[in-house]
């Protein structure tokens, strides 16, 4: 009897998983209908309203990439999805394993690939400064590795007094290579490392930028990217 109420347990909590899963994916497809609606419905009032000055908007432009992008907002910590709150946790939780003895500059990152896993990375600094790795690409690379190649959603976390640490331009590229369309990029400003669980507050703030924000114009060989 025992073994079957574990059992039982243990089906709620898978099911529980899928249903969080599904309702995840179903906000994001949603998000990315109205976004291709409102672009295609603001490409349609800049072309009756015509060059501005001689100058043409943007959006009229085919030949730029990703005319289409997500918005880019700040957000409390507790009114972030689900996605976005685990995913920012999970960057503060590798950031605790940053390997970062020479600029002492700590960040962690984690990214969700199509099927809902998540793979999480932190920087590792080294005496020769050049085989450094930043912490998104060692996410991305864990799950590459492992034949995971789309990413939904990313976070990156660290702490700097000044602000936001976005990526770097390289971990902007590298990014770009394995999201199909644009996704989005929590960054946080993660806690001081002062205690042995950083953990958010409800009241601290997220960007939540996209990849295609961070990188509009990315190199591309292919013309469907
Ligand atoms: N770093 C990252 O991990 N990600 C970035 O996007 C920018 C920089 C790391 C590299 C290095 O270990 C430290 O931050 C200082 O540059």
């Amino acid at each position: 009897m025992l073994q079957k109420r574990k059992e039982l347990k243990n089906c709620m909590k898978c099911l529980d998983e899928l249903h969080k899963e599904i309702s995840k994916r179903k906000t994001h497809k949603k998000l990315m209908m109205y976004m291709e609606k409102l672009n295609k419905l603001q490409s349609e009032v800049d072309k009756r309203q015509g060059p501005q000055d001689g100058r043409f908007p943007i959006r009229e432009s085919l030949k730029l990439p990703h005319p289409i992008k997500l918005p880019e907002y700040t957000i409390r910590f507790a009114d972030l999805d689900n996605c976005g709150r685990e995913l920012v946790e999970d960057a503060l939780n590798a950031r605790c394993n940053a390997y970062a003895p020479y600029s002492k500059f700590k960040v962690g990152a984690a990214f969700r690939t199509k099927c809902g896993r998540v793979f999480t990375g932190c920087n590792i600094e080294n005496v020769a400064f050049t085989p450094g790795c930043c912490a998104e690409r060692t996410a991305l690379g864990k799950g590459i590795s492992e034949g995971f190649r789309c990413y939904n959603a990313g976070a990156v976390v660290a702490f700097h007094e000044s602000g936001y640490s976005t990526p770097c331009g390289v971990c902007r590229q590298f990014i770009h290579e394995f999201a199909k369309s644009d996704i989005p990029i929590y960054i946080a400003q993660a806690p001081e490392l002062s205690t042995k669980l950083p953990a958010f507050e409800d009241d601290d703030e997220v960007l939540v930028t996209s990849i295609y924000n961070l990188l509009p114009h990315s190199f591309s060989v292919f013309s469907d990217k």
